[in-house]
């Protein structure tokens, strides 16, 4: 292995280091945007709204987005809950953070903050396995593509969980691997062969290696679940879709002491 390849924690492929995770996603930010709409044919907007549509977050709510990225799960979070509402969006990378607050403030804005800031959309750096908000601050919760990169799954759900008030939602979106042919195939050509190879046209073909050997390192749908159960998540149930790449959990946080939030959060069904 080359020096400048990412060193693996384990054997296992597909597993890195929080330090190295962090650092390659300062590295590739800037082509991150442009390489998802590769790599998905422009789909992966789709699959945000999908699952800012499971959190079940509207006007007034607050919702916090972990390890958001570019923002764009965060903003589609922001659309629901305004008037009102605030959205949180923390990450560990500052460079995804960067370009995440330049997307945000390069749209219109219902609230004007004095510093043109946005206060009721805050980009904050935080990791998701310590998530520096109080117990139950928030309506909901969600990760897009970021669980994968956890190095320790069940602790960023439980924090997850922990800041989201009882009733409320955490969404977990994420490809997984597809079991059946013919995108059981699909997914081997594409992801073995033509990630690695657009990985190597943008110049970066260490992290566009580690992206598939992270998504079949991944829990399964139902493993999935299974960790969101022991993380103290309830009413778990999962979407799979574009023909089963994309699975879209979705959990409620145990506890509520009446019907008022169970109704919430069963209101907005995919
Ligand atoms: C594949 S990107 C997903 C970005 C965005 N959520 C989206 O939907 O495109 C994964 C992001 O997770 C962040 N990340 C991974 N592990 C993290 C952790 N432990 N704490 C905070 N952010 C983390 C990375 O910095 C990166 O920005």
């Amino acid at each position: 292995m080359a020096a400048s390849l990412p060193v693996l924690v384990s054997d296992t492929p597909g597993t890195l280091e929080e330090t190295q995770v962090r650092a390659m996603f300062d590295r590739i930010a800037g082509l991150y945007d442009l390489m998802n709409t590769v790599m998905t044919a422009g789909l992966h907007h789709a699959w945000r709204r999908r699952a800012a549509d499971l959190a079940a977050v509207g006007p007034g709510d607050r919702a916090l987005d972990v390890a958001t990225g570019t923002g764009d799960l965060a903003l589609e979070l922001y659309g629901r809950v305004t008037p009102g509402g605030s959205v949180v969006a923390s990450d560990f990378s500052e460079r995804m953070l960067e370009l995440a607050r330049a997307k945000a403030s390069a749209r219109p804005r219902p609230h004007d903050g004095d510093d043109g800031g946005d206060p009721h959309l805050r980009f904050e750096t935080a990791n998701a396995l310590s998530l520096p908000y109080e117990d139950d601050e928030f309506d909901a919760a969600t990760v897009g593509f970021g669980a994968r990169n956890f190095s320790d799954l069940g602790r960023g759900l439980q924090e997850m969980a922990r800041v989201v008030r009882p009733g409320g939602r955490v969404v977990v979106l994420e490809m997984t691997t597809p079991q059946r042919p013919p995108l059981s195939t699909f997914f081997r050509i594409w992801f073995d062969r033509a990630v690695p190879v657009l990985g190597r046209l943008a110049g970066d073909p260490e992290a566009y290696d580690y992206l598939p050997s992270s998504v079949r390192r991944f829990p399964g749908p139902s493993e999935l679940a299974a960790v969101m159960s022991r993380a103290g998540l309830q009413e778990i149930r999962y979407i799979l879709t574009a023909g089963g790449i994309i699975a879209l959990h979705v959990g409620v946080v145990a506890g509520a002491q009446d019907g008022a939030h169970e109704a919430t959060a069963g209101a907005a069904e995919p």
